[in-house]
């Protein structure tokens, strides 16, 4: 949303003659640095004069401690144009093979419907949004996520579900832990089928152990011999075979076990419901539906309860609720009771999810419908059928009961034939020494199944597969499907699955859905901590090129070079970025990556024999994340004060380090602050811990402030966390994707997550994994790998540099009119700052979500609220905003405060003040006008929203109404229409 011009902007410079510059100008070889940077040099000037310095250095040195600013420039390239950026990718790209997967596991290839292909996937108005926190701008993405809900719902036969969580193996250790909790009987032993997918043993291995949960991998029909407290199955499962769930839920249930079933989507279209037959949890990945593999991520998983376990589910789960007019609207439920906000009390740390690939894979329901998918299903189905009876009738052997799946027995010919079909560009999935499991998928036809025959049995098999098809078709032989296998409840009924098949209907359904969210296309997204910056294009295009999105994450080593090779380079770059020595990227999110942290330094602690150290000390302002991470980790947590400024308080961190000296695992800490301040004892801070014995721990939400300045590694901190969905350019998806690499110093590299399934380099195959795929999100890592090349040495500091210009000049400006909650050492604040609303509150009753909510009206996304401080908002505009926008933003506070003077003075009663009627909507418009301020002052208060105005779609929405009323399916569709008034 560009303003109008004001007399704020510079005005335009007189032409350069560029017929004098030398040819290396001409190259404009920093053109991206320029464009990533909202604000040109005479932006930036004017903001250095309007706070009185005369240089950024000059800033910088003012605002960050010399203890930690750096001397030297990074050690890294100069950064580069787009063109050669991609240029360059495009050839580290085509080293992976792509070769046609059949390996199965959980990853399929799919097809990506071009529809929403680009206008989701490749569309910055759903990837850049942020996560639905603010619902009234927020409404279509929060459809697409309930028709999530609904699709998951119905697949599973399950009462409710979530709307996604990072992958299916965090789903499952999840479910581990959520059967733990709500199971009273007195067992530690949680049992997981051996047919359940080897990754998803992995992760739910390395969760168990600090929860003190024995895990027994056995064959499920020999469960009566365990004592249990809950089950994991797959279902069918990772061989292809589909199990008797009754038999085996029935047999859990009998012993009080909780039962939780990892299920293929696609399957179920077909297959009866595991809610159904009894589960408790179903679980699992939609990848398949219209996701590409990406070398494992990123991907929805999902997970579905019964109504009762409601309240103890994992990550987020979207409501239905009403607006102040009554009208139905969406929201995040129980949005306050958020697993990780509980802190220690937390059973789980999940914050950034799988939005966009959430809403990828819903929008493939919508499009296919109940029938288009069960004709893929079929179709998938029937193929796998031909193959399996095809071999069959060649005496070749597998499982007899299968969806997609066959593993056959091959024995001393296993090898050769495995070899052979690599060298035809095909890759199977070896199982053992004489085994070998093959997964058909929607893009599988009839010419590769005779392909298949020919690799199998060599060219002169002499099968005919119309005639194998006839057979089947007719019933005269069977699949591997039995009658009483089958599904017979319809699924997709609501009429969201049956309304938007033509591409026309598709397209203009999404694209409704898009004008109902605000997001970076419209204007800045200001929320503190979130790091809301440019997600430039170039740094997009590469996620969908073939080379990177259709390759399965467990392809042999030699088809990934190119992968590794940018993996290899892009740890590189982290390690020089943020002096620590070594980097995991597998975490997939930033709580995720704090996880993966501690779990290094309490394997390290171990292994120099003080296994006993479990406090973790984390200063009061801590992201909710933090503590929730070290109860995962079997930690304790210990709460350290902060001071009147902000900053953690010596005495206490001093009086309670020495206090747990003999069992103090760790500090938790985010630097710069999350109250928007470099803390000039950070060094203290660090050297206090490892006197008493600890590890620092440094969240690294706040890197943005750091980068190419200071570097956590060199300021005794042993490991971090980057949210690459911040700092790094991924864009946050509406809730995700995000990564959360970490970087260590060398002592803890020997504990980085590890993987069963695929080699990472440098790790034991014994350390266990935390993700499904060995490197994450594999896909989304050239975004971050293209934004460090291209700004480079000189644009990664420079960014860094405008973006704390740009938070002090806010501080400045927006201090005329608010009090700045904390301010660092020279009155400087870091890369944000905290506007302080509780004395208007106690003035006149005005609140920050009143202030949120009006931003609406004025065009932004509101701040983040009421963390870390309740009663604030935290301000983060980073480096890409321009100044013009700073000013809008400035504006629109200034314009906020004038309507707030006007409550305090008792002109307007709170009660229908613009700020408390806030977000005006077209509603508003339609009904009568009785309000104490004109139409114009509601709807239209400034020159930027006459000329282009973004309408929240909802009223303000009732927070409570939807958390007593909690419904998360997608309700009657009469529901969805205004009622008029
Ligand atoms: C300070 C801080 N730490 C940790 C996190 C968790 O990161 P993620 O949402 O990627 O799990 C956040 C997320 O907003 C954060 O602000």
């Amino acid at each position: 949303m560009n303003a109008p011009a004001t007399d704020t902007q510079p005005a335009a410079h007189a032409a350069t003659d560029t017929s004098t510059l030398a040819l290396s100008a001409l190259e404009d070889r920093d053109a991206f640095t320029r464009r990533h940077i909202g604000a040109g040099t005479a932006d930036q000037d004017a903001m250095l004069a309007a706070l009185g310095v005369n240089s950024l250095d000059q800033l910088i040195s003012e605002t960050v401690p010399a203890s930690i600013l750096l001397q030297d420039a990074l050690s890294m390239d100069e950064g580069c144009t787009e063109v050669e950026a991609l240029a360059a990718l495009q050839a580290v790209a085509a080293k992976n093979q792509v070769a046609k997967s059949y390996i199965g596991m959980g990853y399929h290839n799919t097809h990506v419907p071009p529809v929403i292909l680009r206008n989701v996937l490749e569309n910055p108005a759903w990837y850049t949004a942020y996560t639905p926190y603010q619902p009234e701008i927020a409404q279509g993405r929060l459809e697409a996520l309930l028709n999530f809900q609904q699709l998951v719902m119905d697949l599973t036969g399950m009462e409710m579900a979530n709307a996604s969580l990072l992958d299916e193996a965090t789903a499952a250790a999840e479910a581990m832990a959520l059967c733990k909790r709500s199971n009273r009987k007195k067992s530690d032993v949680y049992f997981v089928a051996d047919d359940v997918h080897p990754q998803t043993i992995d992760v739910i291995k390395t969760r168990a152990e600090y929860f003190d949960i024995d895990v027994v991998v056995g064959n499920p029909l020999e469960l009566d011999q365990h004592d249990v407290f809950g089950v994991q199955l797959q279902y069918p499962g990772t061989y292809g075979d589909i199990s008797d769930l009754k038999q085996l839920i029935s047999g859990a249930h009998q012993q009080q076990a909780m039962v939780s079933v990892a299920a293929d989507p696609l399957a179920l279209v077909l297959l009866e419901s595991p809610g159904s037959m009894g589960a408790d949890v179903v679980l699992g990945s939609l990848q398949r539906f219209g996701v590409p593999m990406g070398f494992g991520g990123p991907h929805a998983a999902f997970f579905a309860t019964s109504d009762k376990l409601k309240r103890s589910v994992p990550g987020r789960i979207i409501g239905v609720s009403v607006d102040t007019r009554g009208n139905q609207a969406l929201r995040m439920a129980m949005q306050t009771r958020e697993q990780h906000i509980r802190r220690e009390k937390a059973t789980s740390n999940i914050c950034t999810a799988q939005a966009l690939l959430a809403n990828m894979a819903s929008f493939y329901a919508v499009y296919h419908g109940p029938e288009g998918l069960r004709k893929i299903a079929e179709r998938t189905h029937r193929l796998t059928a031909i193959l399996a009876t095809g071999l069959l009738r060649k005496g070749l052997t597998c499982n007899s009961s299968y969806f997609d799946t066959l593993t056959l027995d091959l024995g001393g010919e296993r090898e050769a034939i495995y070899q052979r079909a690599l060298a035809a560009g095909c890759n199977f999935r070896p199982v053992g020494d004489a085994r070998l499991g093959i997964s058909l998928d929607e893009t599988s036809t009839a010419a590769d199944v005779q392909e298949l025959f020919d690799l199998l049995l060599g060219s002169e098999h002499g099968l005919d597969l119309n005639a194998i098809d006839a057979e089947l078709a007719g019933g005269t032989i069977a699949t591997g499907i039995s009658a009483s296998q089958r599904r017979g409840d319809a699924i997709l009924q609501h009429p969201t699955f049956n309304r938007y098949h033509s591409e026309t209907e598709m397209l203009r359904y999404m694209k409704a859905l898009e004008n109902r969210d605000y997001s970076l296309v419209h204007g800045m997204i200001p929320l503190g901590s979130c790091t809301m910056k440019l997600n430039a294009t170039a740094e997009m295009i590469p996620i969908t090129w073939p080379a990177f999105a259709n390759v399965h994450p467990f392809a042999p080593e030699s088809q990934t070079a190119g992968y590794r090779e940018m993996f290899t380079e892009l740890e590189a770059l982290l390690v020089e970025i943020t002096g620590y020595d070594a980097i995991s990227l597998q975490p997939n999110s930033g709580a995720q990556g704090e996880y993966a942290g501690l779990l290094a330094i309490r394997k390290y602690q171990e292994s120099i024999g003080q296994a006993q150290r479990n406090i973790c000390l984390i200063p009061a302002s801590a992201h909710g994340t933090n503590p929730a991470s070290a109860a995962m980790m079997g930690m304790k947590v210990v709460i350290v004060e902060c001071d009147g400024e902000g900053n953690v308080s010596i005495d206490d961190l001093q009086t309670k380090a020495e206090r747990h000296a003999d069992d103090l695992s760790c500090l938790m800490i985010t630097y710069p602050s999350t109250h928007g301040v470099f803390e000039q004892n950070i060094v203290e801070i660090c050297d206090i811990v490892h006197a008493n014995g600890g590890q620092v721990y440094m969240d690294g939400a706040n890197m943005n402030a750091q980068v190419g300045l200071s570097k956590p590694g060199l300021m005794g901190s042993d490991v971090s966390h980057l949210n690459l969905h911040k700092t790094f350019a991924i864009p946050h998806g509406g809730g995700g994707p995000g990564m959360g690499p970490i970087g260590v110093k060398s002592h803890l590299a020997p504990f980085l997550p590890g993987h069963s399934v695929t080699d990472v380099p440098n790790l034991a195959t014994q350390n266990g994994a935390v993700s499904a795929s060995p490197f994450g999100s594999g896909a989304i890592l050239p975004i971050s790998y293209l934004y460090i090349r291209m700004l480079g040495q000189q644009g990664l500091r420079h960014s860094t540099e405008v973006a704390i210009l740009a938070a002090n000049y806010l501080a400045l400006k927006l201090g005329e009119q608010y009090p700045i909650l904390y301010r660092g050492r020279n009155g400087r604040v870091a890369h944000e700052c905290i506007v302080d609303v509780r004395p208007l509150k106690e003035s006149c009753g005005v609140t920050e979500e009143d202030i949120a909510k009006r931003l609406m009206d004025y065009g932004f996304h509101a701040p983040t609220m009421s963390f870390p401080v309740p009663g604030t908002l935290m301000i983060e505009p980073t480096e890409s905003e321009s100044l013009a926008e700073l000013d809008r933003f400035i504006e629109a506070m200034t314009g906020i405060r004038q309507e707030i003077a006007r409550v305090e003075s008792g002109e307007w009663a709170i009660e229908v003040s613009p700020l408390r009627q806030a977000p005006h909507t077209q509603a508003d418009l339609r009904a009568a006008w009785d309000r104490p301020y004109s139409i114009e002052q509601g709807l239209f208060p400034t020159a930027a929203t006459r000329s282009n105005k973004f309408w929240p779609s909802a009223n303000r929405i009732d927070n409570v109404y939807g958390d007593r009323n909690f419904f998360c399916s997608c309700p009657p569709v009469a529901s969805y229409e205004d009622d008029g008034q």
